[in-house]
């Protein structure tokens, strides 16, 4: 078994092709050992690609991937021993129950998934072990993924947006699942994600890819505290509107993307100062307005502007004050 102190992972030059789609164009990094990473980027970005790579389900086509002292390429089997990864893309048979589906998996790895249990019962799965799996929702689907991968005991999780069709209450129970065995086993956990709550609250490292390039990497609480906002008001002004003379008459912190406005507030309070403001606007001059909390993509467009790198295949009406 490789021991705590060999589970550093050390990522070099790393690229990969799709045919002539050069998508990974040199991915370099190092997570010391115990440390849990957050991969961040836009669609398309690589961050799927990167993290099969990680899960030794691809391989690279130049660069090197270590695990402690060994190779992903020279010791792939090795590797796959040490790692679960979790992906959106595993399917079941959907009549087989729960408590079948469990146990073919159980078998296929000669343990037992009883031992994941308290799991079970956290998001209220128990009740669910005799119902075929095609009665599943989307969500209860992604926590028989999950528990699947928690069967043969990680010591590294690699999970790819477990937690996007999760309700608030389960996504808590995995984070804190997740947390716990972190704590008590000191598994390194490498994910992607859109929510900063999960995060913040599983990753202290996030590796930004922009492109299939590195954009940044360092430390979560480092990366997402530079950012001065929690809230945002996205509003779609009528087309025959002045997007420049509407957002300096309305005069919050904002971004311009296309047709669309985005306006920043640090507190609730002045997210309804903004409402207050769209709402009191001649009728007619805005088509719609939503209001969210920060998402990793406002972190990731957020950091694009902050290191002025320029935005590729995206909008060039990118305006930050
Ligand atoms: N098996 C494949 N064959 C061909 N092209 C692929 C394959 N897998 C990914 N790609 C391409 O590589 C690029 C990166 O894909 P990837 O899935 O890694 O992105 P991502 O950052 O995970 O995106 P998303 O946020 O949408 O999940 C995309 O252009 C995608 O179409
Ligand atoms: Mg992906």
């Amino acid at each position: 078994m490789v021991q705590i102190g060999d589970k550093e992972i050390i990522v070099e030059d790393v690229h990969k092709y799709f045919g002539s789609k050069h998508v990974l164009k040199g991915i370099s990094f190092h997570l010391p050992a115990e440390e849990n990473l957050a991969i961040v980027g836009p669609n398309g970005s690589g961050k799927t690609t990167l993290l099969r790579i990680l899960a030794s389900i691809y391989l690279p086509d130049k660069g090197s991937v270590h695990i402690g002292s060994y190779n992903l390429v020279k010791q792939t089997q090795h590797i796959r021993g040490l790692l679960s990864y979790v992906s959106p893309n595993l399917s079941f048979h959907k009549k087989l129950t729960l408590r079948e589906t469990l146990d073919y998996f159980a078998d296929l790895q000669g343990v037992s998934w009883k031992k994941q249990k308290a799991l079970l019962d956290d998001v209220d799965l128990s009740k669910m072990l005799h119902t075929p799996i095609e009665g599943f929702s989307e969500g209860q689907k992604a926590m028989t993924r999950l528990m699947i991968a928690l069967l043969k005991d990680p010591q590294i999780l690699i999970l790819d947006e477990v937690t996007a069709t999760l309700d608030t209450k389960k996504k808590e129970s995995v984070i804190k699942y997740i947390h716990e065995l972190n704590q008590e086993r000191e598994i390194t956990t490498l994910l992607i994600d859109h929510d900063p709550g999960v995060i913040d609250r599983l990753c202290n490292k996030i590796l930004m890819i922009t492109s299939g390039k590195v954009m940044k990497f360092g430390e979560t609480r480092d990366i997402i505290k530079q950012i001065p906002y929690t809230f945002d008001v996205k509003v779609v002004p009528h087309p025959s509107i002045n997007v420049s003379e509407f957002v300096k008459d309305i005069g919050f912190s904002h971004r311009i993307m296309g047709e669309m406005v985005q306006f920043y507030a640090k507190t609730k309070k002045v997210v309804d100062e903004i409402i207050e403001e769209l709402l009191n606007r001649p009728k007619g001059e805005i088509l719609e307005f939503i209001v969210s909390g920060l998402s990793m993509e406002d972190i990731y467009w957020h950091w694009l502007l902050l290191l002025d790198i320029p935005i590729e295949n995206g909008t060039k009406e990118l305006e930050f004050s």
